[in-house]
């Protein structure tokens, strides 16, 4: 798995960042040949705009860290629409969000969506995807045209499309193009966005799909039967005229891999989200249960106590962990009962859903496979492996994601003397000592150098010290010594 991050320190406070895994988003080939390169120039361009606004505007683009410039209000611009009109907020960074309310129709042939009203004729476009701030990415994905038509002659005018299929529920209009097909991405620019827009409906609400892919429906079954009691829509694949009464188009995001309290009605959590994927993925385990039971119809008797269960994610290729065999081994020294996960992209979530959520430690070196810290449950250590270079990009994109969750977050910054990258290059070549300057030069060094081509060697006598703490802490736990969360 390669795995590719990019981000732009624009100014204080105020960070873009890329997440991309060219390889495991290349799903299918449409997606592959759609996608573009980044283009540095649009990027330059939309750097300036943004730093302007910021200077310009400084009330409308806060400063006060950048999860203010990517959040929005809980009673957003378009919290409260009237019927027959269209209202869209775009205030938010991560993605724009239309809402719809009155006589609804879809016309896919068209990639638009015609409101009927007597109120004013109003046009607006949206990319129903979380990644707006990312002009390359944008540029693939499908625009809807949302249209509100007044009537031509008289009030009851017929000129309109009828109706296909009425639906007595709202809908939520979405993509899953983009960087679909890489978990990171899955979840947090797909399944958390959804979770956040449309939780509120208590499953009553229909979604509809831009760029379906059926093996995305399957993957995630298991979820989407939790958050929608309906079959959901192909947008494009289904010709026929769905009517609604209420739409919206575009999915809210909070932050990284998380769900902000403060902005959901009913203050839901990361956690809540997390009981949907508890709930989606127990009958699926219960079956598997059953079935080894039958297999082994000698039950095992449980000897003792059982041994706190750690899990290694694993790579090989790019940060690889040249000397796992040996972590394994020390791993089960101090205790642990150790499992080595190699989760590809065709792996059931609920197998690896099953052994993360039994399990008391997580490791893993940086990189997208370690978005199944999701899986762990609350309370339960996580360790992450950080190569040279990749600091900022492991503690924003799931270091503190996972102390959201109530995760105990362990970030290993390896030392010099424990990446690939020591044998190739001299002991005082900035590569080694000063990441950062050379993660300054452009993502595409950052990419090059460290995400590519480093793997680890773990100095085990200084990684032995975070586990024994993990085994401590986890033991005191199960005697209730310490509280979990
Ligand atoms: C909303 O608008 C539609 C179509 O214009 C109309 O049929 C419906 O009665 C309206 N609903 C309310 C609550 O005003
Ligand atoms: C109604 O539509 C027709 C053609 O679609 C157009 O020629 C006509 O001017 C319209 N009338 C009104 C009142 O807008
Ligand atoms: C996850 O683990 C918790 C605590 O051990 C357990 O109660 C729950 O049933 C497990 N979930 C599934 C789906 O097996
Ligand atoms: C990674 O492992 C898979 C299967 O275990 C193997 O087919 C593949 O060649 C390996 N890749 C590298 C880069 O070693």
């Amino acid at each position: 798995m390669v795995h590719y991050q990019r981000y732009i320190q624009l100014k204080k406070g105020v960070t873009i960042t890329t997440y991309v895994d060219e390889e495991d988003a290349c799903v299918n080939m449409s997606a592959c040949n759609k996608r573009s390169k980044p283009k540095l120039l649009i990027f330059l361009l939309f750097c300036t705009l943004l730093s302007s606004c910021l200077i310009l505007a400084p009330h409308l683009c806060s400063t006060n860290g950048e999860d203010d410039n990517i959040k929005r209000s809980k009673t957003s611009a378009c919290s409260s629409v009237s019927n027959g009109t269209i209202c869209c907020d775009r205030s938010s960074i991560r993605s724009d969000v239309c809402v719809m309310k009155g006589d609804i129709r879809t016309q896919s042939s068209s990639f638009s969506v015609f409101l009927y009203t007597s109120k004013k004729h109003q046009q607006e476009k949206i990319k129903p995807y979380t990644r707006k701030w990312e002009p390359s990415t944008m540029a693939t994905i499908d625009e809807l045209t949302l249209i509100a038509k007044t009537p031509n002659g008289s009030i009851t005018d017929s000129n309109r499309p009828k109706c296909d299929v009425e639906h007595d529920v709202p809908a939520v209009f979405f993509s899953t193009g983009g960087y679909t097909g890489n978990v990171y991405h899955e979840f947090n620019d797909g399944l958390i966005p959804l979770y956040i827009t449309s939780q509120k409906y208590n499953k009553k609400v229909v979604f509809v799909i831009l760029e379906y892919h059926d093996w995305w429906i399957t993957k995630y079954a298991n979820i989407l039967t939790h958050l929608s009691d309906f079959e959901p829509i192909d947008f494009s694949g289904d010709r026929r005229t769905h009517c609604f009464k209420e739409s919206i188009f575009g999915l809210k995001i909070h932050d990284e891999l998380t769900v902000d309290s403060s902005l959901m009605e009913g203050s839901k959590t990361i956690k809540d989200f997390r009981d949907i994927l508890d709930k989606g993925y127990r009958p699926r385990i219960q079956g598997l249960i059953l079935e080894e039971q039958r297999e082994n119809s000698a039950i095992k008797a449980v000897v003792g106590v059982e041994k706190p269960k750690l899990v290694i994610i694993s790579r090989n290729g790019s940060r690889a962990i040249l000397n796992e065999e040996l972590l394994v081994k020390m791993a089960s020294k101090i205790g642990f009962s150790v499992t080595v996960l190699k989760p590809q992209r065709t792996s059931e979530l609920a197998k690896i859903y099953r052994e993360l959520n039994s399990s008391d430690v997580m490791i893993g070196v940086h990189g997208a496979a370690m978005t199944h810290f999701l899986f762990m449950k609350p309370g339960s250590v996580f360790i992450q492996v950080v190569p040279l270079g990749t600091n900022w990009a492991a503690e924003t994109y799931y270091g503190e994601p996972a102390k959201k969750l109530g995760l105990r977050y362990v970030g290993y910054e390896i030392l010099p003397r424990e990446s690939s990258l020591y044998d190739e290059y001299d002991s005082s070549d900035p590569v080694l000592t000063d990441p950062n300057s050379v993660n300054d030069r452009g993502w595409e060094f950052t990419k090059r150098i460290y995400l590519d081509r480093q793997k680890v060697r773990l100095n085990l006598r200084r990684f032995r010290k975070r586990l024994v703490r993990s085994y401590i802490y986890t033991m005191a736990k199960r005697n209730g010594i310490v509280r979990s969360q």
